[in-house]
C-alpha cells in the first residue's frame, strides 16, 4: 500500500467526524454487508472507506436510525407487513394518529452503511442483502441462464430502495388512467398527482417547477452532484441522432434524453425508510420490529386478526385489532395470502393448505420490465474510477464520482411505431464510470483493455404475464416464481427496437468521436446468425433478456367481475375484512418507468383509504409530513 497524502487526508477527515459524533451512536453497530464483503480483496482502500463511511454521521445517519423493538406487544390497531418502499410509508403515515398504535415487522434488517453511496449501487444490488430470488421454468428467456433469470428483491428496513437505481421516474399520466379503464375508480393521473406531490420534496424546483413538483415531502430527490463528462456525450449524440433532450421526464416533455433526478439527498442515498421512518423515531405509538418473517396472516370468521410471526428461532403470533397491511413486496405478499389460505382453491388443496378464501388471481399476472444490454469499448484507458482522492472528497464533502452512479443518470424515453409519442414504451439506460471497487492508487488500471460503457434497452409496456406459486407449504421455501417473459411477439419487437434506437445513437458522429464500438462476445447459441443483425438480436433475447427487478401485478387490484382480481379499488383483499395489499403487487399493469416512487404513492394512498375509512375527520386525517 502506498502511503501517500491522499491517507493522510483522509485520516484527517475521519478525526474531524469523530469529534462530531455524539458519544452514544458512536458505539451504535451497523449491519452488513461492508465494502469489504461486496468487492472482495481490493486492497485498503474498501477497509478504510467502510469505516469511515459508517462513523460519518452526514453519509452513515447513525445517530438517526431507528430503534427496534426486541419483542411486540400482544396486539396493535395496524399491523404493516414489510417495511420497503410502501411498508415505510403506510407506517409512517399511520402512526401520525397517536391513538393508533401500530406494528411494523421487517424480515431484514437496518441499511447497511455501505448501501448509502451511491456508486455502489450494483454492488450492493448484488450483495448478501438479496433474498436471492431465482424465476423458474422459462422458455422464451434466460434461456443461456438455465432457463432461469435472477429476481433482484432486497431483504432490509427499506426494502428495495436500499439498493435500487435511485431513479426518480413517476410513469405516465396515461398508466393510471389505463388502471381506472379497467375498472379501478379513484385512480386516475389527477387524483395520484396529489399524492406523487405528497411524498416529494425536490430539492431543483425552480429548474422543474411547481406544477409537476413539489417540495416538503419526506422524499428528497436531486440530480446527482457529479456527472462524467461522456453524460455530456450521450446527450449531444441523442440531440445529432434526433431522439431531443428533455429537461424533465416527470414533466411536460415526457419523451428524450435525460439526466433524471435521483433519490437521494446531498449526494447521499435516501431510503423510503430513511426518509419516511427516520425522521419519527421518537414516535412512542410505532414499533419497528427487524428480523422478523410473517409466515401467515390470522382469518377468524372472514376477519384478518394478526399474524404469525418467526423471530429469534421462534413463530410467535400478534393481535390486529384493526387491520393487516400485506407491503412484502410482489413475491411475498402473494406468498403470504396462499399460506394464509387465500388463493386459487385448487392449488391450495395440492398444497396441503386449507382453503380460507377462493381466489385465482392470487399470484397471477406478475410481469416486469424486461431488458437487454449491449456493451461498447471507447479509446479511453480502463482506469479506476474510485481512488483514494474521489473518496476523500466523498467523506468531506458528499460530492464527486462517489456521489453518483457513473453515466447512470443519462436515461432516454422514446416512444415506438407501436405506441401514441405521447406514451413512450422504449426506455434505454446506460452504465459506465462506477467509482465502486477498487485498490486506491490514483490513476490505476482495471484492465490493459479500453473502458466499457453499457446502454440496455428497457420494453415499458410488457404484455407477456407469468405467475407466483406455492413450491410447497413450507414458509421458508421460496415459492415458485415463473416469469414468462418474452412469451408474447410484441415484447421481443419492443426490445429490437430499443436495440436499434441504442445502435443509431452510437452511430452518431458525437459517439464515433469516441470510437464506441460494440463489444460483446457471441452467444454460444447463436452462432447460427451473423452477428449483429435483426436475427441474431432475436436469438440473443431469448438468451439474455433479463427482468429490471420491477416485478408487479402478482396481487392485482381490480373490479368485482374481474374475477382474477386480488383486492379492489381500496386495495382491500376480496371477501376478507381488515386485510389489504399495498406494495407494487397492486398495480393491474406496470407504469411507464421505474416503480419505487409510484408503490411510495400506493403507501400514501392506502393510508389514506385506511384514515376516510376509520370515520376521522378530513381535517385529522390530514397528513402531516413526519417530524417528531
Ligand atoms: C435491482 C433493482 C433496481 C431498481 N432500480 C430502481 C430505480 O432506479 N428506480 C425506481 O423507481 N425503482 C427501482 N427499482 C424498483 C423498486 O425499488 C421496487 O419496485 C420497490 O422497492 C418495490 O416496493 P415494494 O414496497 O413493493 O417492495 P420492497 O421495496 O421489496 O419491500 C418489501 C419489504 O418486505 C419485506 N418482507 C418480505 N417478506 C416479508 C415477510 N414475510 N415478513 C416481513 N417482511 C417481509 C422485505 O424484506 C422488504 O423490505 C429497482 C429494483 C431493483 C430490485
Ligand atoms: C437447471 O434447471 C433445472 C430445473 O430448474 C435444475 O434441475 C438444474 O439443476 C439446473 N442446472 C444448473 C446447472 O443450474
Ligand atoms: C438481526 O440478525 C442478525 C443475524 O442474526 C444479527 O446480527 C442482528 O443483530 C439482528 N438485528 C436486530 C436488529 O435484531
Ligand atoms: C411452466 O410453464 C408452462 C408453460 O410454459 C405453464 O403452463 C406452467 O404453468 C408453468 N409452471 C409454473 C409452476 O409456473
Ligand atoms: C477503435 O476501437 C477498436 C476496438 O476497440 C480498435 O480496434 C481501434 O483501434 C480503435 N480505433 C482508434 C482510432 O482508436
Amino acid at each position: 500500500m502506498h502511503i501517500n497524502f491522499q491517507l493522510i487526508l483522509l485520516l484527517s477527515v475521519t478525526m474531524t467526524h469523530h469529534l462530531t459524533l455524539a458519544q452514544t451512536c458512536n458505539e451504535r453497530q451497523l449491519p452488513g454487508p461492508t465494502l469489504v464483503d461486496m468487492c472482495g480483496e481490493s486492497g485498503m482502500l474498501m477497509s478504510f472507506l467502510d469505516s469511515f463511511v459508517r462513523k460519518n454521521e452526514k453519509i452513515s445517519g447513525i445517530c438517526e436510525r431507528v430503534t427496534p423493538i426486541e419483542t411486540p406487544d400482544p396486539e396493535y390497531d395496524y399491523i404493516v407487513v414489510g417495511g420497503g418502499a410502501a411498508g415505510s410509508v403506510v407506517a409512517a403515515r399511520l402512526s401520525e394518529i397517536s391513538h393508533w398504535k401500530v406494528l411494523l415487522l421487517e424480515a431484514g434488517d437496518d441499511e447497511p452503511a455501505s448501501a448509502q453511496i451511491p456508486s455502489f449501487t450494483t454492488d450492493i444490488e448484488g450483495s448478501s442483502l438479496e433474498w436471492g430470488y431465482l424465476t423458474t421454468n422459462e422458455s422464451h428467456a434466460c434461456l443461456s441462464t438455465n432457463a432461469s433469470c435472477k429476481y433482484a428483491a432486497a431483504k432490509a428496513l427499506g426494502g428495495c430502495t436500499v439498493h435500487n437505481g435511485m431513479i426518480y421516474l413517476r410513469g405516465n399520466p396515461t398508466d393510471y388512467n389505463n388502471w381506472v379503464a379497467m375498472g379501478n375508480e379513484g385512480w386516475t393521473w389527477d387524483e395520484v398527482k396529489p399524492f406523487f406531490l405528497k411524498v416529494e420534496d425536490n430539492g431543483e424546483i425552480d429548474r422543474v417547477g411547481r406544477f409537476w413538483h413539489a417540495t416538503g415531502g419526506p422524499l428528497f430527490v436531486e440530480r446527482s452532484r457529479y456527472q462524467p463528462p461522456f453524460t455530456d456525450s450521450i446527450l449531444r449524440a441523442a440531440e445529432e441522432a434526433g431522439f431531443g433532450v428533455s429537461e424533465d421526464l416527470n414533466g411536460d416533455e415526457t419523451t428524450g434524453f435525460a439526466i433524471v433526478q435521483t433519490t437521494s439527498k446531498n449526494g447521499v442515498r435516501r431510503s423510503s425508510a430513511t426518509s419516511y421512518l427516520r425522521p419519527i423515531r421518537n414516535r412512542e405509538n410505532l414499533h419497528i420490529s427487524l428480523n422478523t418473517t410473517v409466515t401467515r396472516v390470522i382469518i377468524e370468521d372472514g376477519k384478518a386478526v394478526g399474524v404469525e410471526y418467526f423471530k429469534n428461532d421462534e413463530f410467535k403470533t400478534v393481535r390486529a385489532l384493526r387491520e393487516v397491511i400485506l407491503s412484502a413486496g410482489n413475491v411475498k405478499s402473494p406468498h403470504i395470502l396462499l399460506l394464509s389460505g387465500i388463493g386459487p382453491k385448487e392449488h391450495l388443496e395440492s398444497m396441503g393448505i386449507t382453503v380460507v378464501k377462493d381466489l385465482p388471481g392470487v399470484g397471477s399476472n406478475y410481469h416486469d420490465h424486461p431488458y437487454f444490454m449491449l456493451s461498447f469499448t471507447i479509446n479511453e484507458n480502463d482506469v479506476y474510477d474510485n481512488d483514494w482522492a474521489v473518496a476523500a472528497e466523498y467523506l468531506a464533502f458528499q460530492t464527486g464520482p462517489l456521489s453518483s452512479y457513473g453515466i447512470a443518470g443519462a436515461i432516454a424515453h422514446i416512444a415506438s411505431t407501436a405506441t401514441t409519442p405521447d406514451y413512450p414504451d422504449i426506455q434505454i439506460f446506460s452504465a459506465g464510470y462506477q467509482a465502486d471497487c477498487a485498490p486506491g492508487e490514483i490513476g490505476a488500471l482495471r484492465s490493459t483493455g479500453r473502458r466499457t460503457v453499457t446502454l440496455s434497452a428497457l420494453y415499458l409496456h410488457p404484455k407477456s404475464r407469468g405467475r407466483i406459486s406455492l413450491a410447497s407449504n413450507d414458509p421458508f421455501e421460496s415459492p415458485l416464481i415463473w416469469g414468462n417473459f418474452l412469451s408474447e411477439p410484441s415484447d421481443v419487437v419492443g426490445i429490437l427496437e430499443g436495440i436499434n434506437i441504442v445502435l443509431k445513437l452510437t452511430n452518431s458522429n458525437t459517439l464515433r468521436s469516441h470510437n464506441m464500438t460494440l463489444s460483446m462476445s457471441i452467444l454460444e447459441a447463436c452462432r447460427g446468425y451473423t452477428f449483429a443483425t435483426t436475427e441474431y438480436w432475436k436469438c440473443a433475447l431469448h438468451q439474455a433478456v433479463k427482468p429490471v427487478g420491477h416485478g408487479t401485478g402478482s396481487c392485482k387490484m381490480g373490479p368485482k367481475h374481474d374475477a382474477m382480481a386480488v383486492v379492489d379499488h381500496k386495495l382491500r383483499v376480496r371477501g376478507i375484512k381488515g386485510l389489504r395489499v399495498a406494495d407494487t403487487s397492486i398495480m393491474p399493469q406496470i407504469i411507464t418507468g421505474n416503480t419505487a416512487s409510484p408503490t411510495m404513492m400506493i403507501g400514501e394512498r392506502v393510508s389514506e383509504f385506511i384514515k376516510e375509512s376509520s370515520g376521522l375527520s378530513s381535517e385529522s386525517r390530514m397528513g402531516v409530513v413526519p417530524t417528531k
